[in-house]
């Protein structure tokens, strides 16, 4: 079986990915850090020495590369991953179950605060300008994000809640 999970950055793709993937005893790999495995680069280091559109080539070229190379895999994608040539449909073909794990904008805003050094997309923005940037590139992301075939509301739950209702979400 074949799991993908994708998001919003700061969604909780990876702690959820790694503990369903324990439960479930599949094999996990987190997108973000199989590019930076092969890179030999943080993703922050690609971003500035290469910039986006090459991050993003590698991104689509990892993105079926690990779902080719694994008949068994809990995967954890980047937040862009969805959106950015046709990764969302490389998704729904190459997996059996995607999951959008949902937050709203303040939920997000607030979990991403803490969080912007490693990413390179919100770095730069002051948290009083976070709700405006995040509500924007939302609204932009959301109609790739919502064509997972399950949708997790996410807000207000905890990492445990949320990785047994997607377990229930897999029966
Ligand atoms: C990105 C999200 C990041 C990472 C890169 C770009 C995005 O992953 O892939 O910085 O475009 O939203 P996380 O969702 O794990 O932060």
């Amino acid at each position: 079986m074949r799991v993908v999970l994708v998001g919003y950055m700061a969604s909780g793709k990876s702690s959820v990915g790694k503990l369903l993937a324990r439960e479930l005893g599949l094999e996990f790999l987190d997108l973000d850090a199989y590019i930076e495995e092969q890179q030999q680069k943080s993703i922050k280091t690609i971003f500035s020495e290469k910039g986006e559109i090459y991050f993003r080539k590698l991104e689509h070229e990892m993105l079926s590369k690990v779902l080719d190379d694994h008949q068994d895999l809990m995967l954890s994608t980047g937040g862009g991953t969805p959106c950015y040539g046709n990764n969302m449909e490389t998704i729904l073909q190459k997996s059996d179950h995607s999951i959008y794990l949902q937050l709203s904008i303040s939920a997000l805003v607030e979990r991403i605060k803490g969080e912007k050094e490693d990413r390179p997309l919100v770095k730069n923005i002051d948290d009083e300008d976070l709700p405006e940037f995040i509500g924007k590139h939302l609204f932009e992301r959301r109609q790739y994000y919502a064509q997972a075939k399950h949708i997790l509301e996410c807000d207000g739950k905890d990492l445990e809640t949320v990785v047994s209702e997607i377990k229930q979400l897999l029966l």
